[in-house]
């Protein structure tokens, strides 16, 4: 992890998965801080368009919308979902746990959750990560997770999916060494979101506004990052973890 010698505004946001818990409290915290455009790409159109209003009312901001399945659509983004020209930020959080159960019996459900964490994303990712665009300044963040630093009996295909989208983003990270885009890959614990409800311990998860608000204190740093930080300590502990342990999380 690594900071910029200098930090720089955040005027434009692209948001893909935009109706997740943690891009609405990172979008709140950038309009707060004078982000006046972002780029809103989700699946629920409806939940957009209702999240798009509050920006538009509370913060004056300018919203355009767009709408996608990454488990339907295998294209490249069509011009009404990727709009011309750059954004300072490019915001990756769209991912979806999936039914890690029904995956180990239904190739179908596992193909989904790879899509929805990775194959899907790919498009995306690399409509952002254009050769010209790496060589300017600019920010992609990416959501990961903790997930993807060790198979869990419970939910190997999202931490599969995850570890590939991790990798995949660190050859961006490496790709922007010395250039002024910076990649940021971001490790999540738990977080207090719809995707965790009911399924992780709530002293363990951490609040998504005090997260965004702990990310945009550092706006220009880049590199891979475990959110908050004492995961980093407690995945190295996981991994080393002999299987007789490991099989039991
Ligand atoms: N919550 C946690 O504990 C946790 C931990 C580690 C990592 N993460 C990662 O952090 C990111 C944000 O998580 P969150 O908890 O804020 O999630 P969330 O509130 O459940 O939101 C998930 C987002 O992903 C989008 N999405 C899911 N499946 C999609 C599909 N097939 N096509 C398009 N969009 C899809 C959802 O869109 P719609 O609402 O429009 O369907 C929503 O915008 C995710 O990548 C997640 O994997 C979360």
């Amino acid at each position: 992890m690594t900071p910029s010698p200098r930090t720089s505004p955040i005027a434009s946001a692209f948001v893909l998965g935009s109706t997740s818990e943690v891009a609405k409290c990172l979008c709140r915290e950038l309009a707060r801080r004078g982000c006046q455009r972002f780029h809103l790409v989700a699946r629920d159109a409806e939940a957009n368009k209702r999240f798009a209003a509050e920006l538009r009312e509370s913060f004056g901001a300018g919203v355009s919308l767009a709408q996608t399945d990454l488990i339907a659509d295998a294209n490249l983004p069509a011009k009404d979902q990727f709009p011309v020209g750059d954004f300072d930020l490019y915001l990756i959080t769209a991912g979806s746990l999936g039914d890690g159960e029904r995956a180990r019996g239904d190739g179908g459900e596992a193909l989904r959750i790879t899509a929805a964490n990775y194959s899907g994303l790919l498009p995306w990712l690399t409509a952002v990560a254009t050769p010209e665009r790496l060589a300017r300044r600019g920010r992609l963040w990416v959501f990961s997770s903790v997930a993807a630093d060790r198979g869990r009996p419970s939910n190997y295909h999202y931490g599969a999916a995850k570890a590939a989208l991790t990798t995949f983003c660190e050859g961006l990270l490496l790709r922007c060494h010395g250039k002024p885009f910076a990649v940021r890959i971001l490790k999540a614990g738990f977080m207090a979101t719809p995707m965790t409800e009911g399924k992780a311990p709530a002293a363990l998860c951490a609040s998504p506004a005090s997260l965004a608000r702990d990310l945009l204190r550092h706006p220009d740093r880049r590199g891979i990052e475990y959110l908050p930080w004492w995961w980093a300590p407690l995945m190295a502990l996981i991994r080393r973890l002999p299987p007789s342990l490991a099989s039991r999380l």
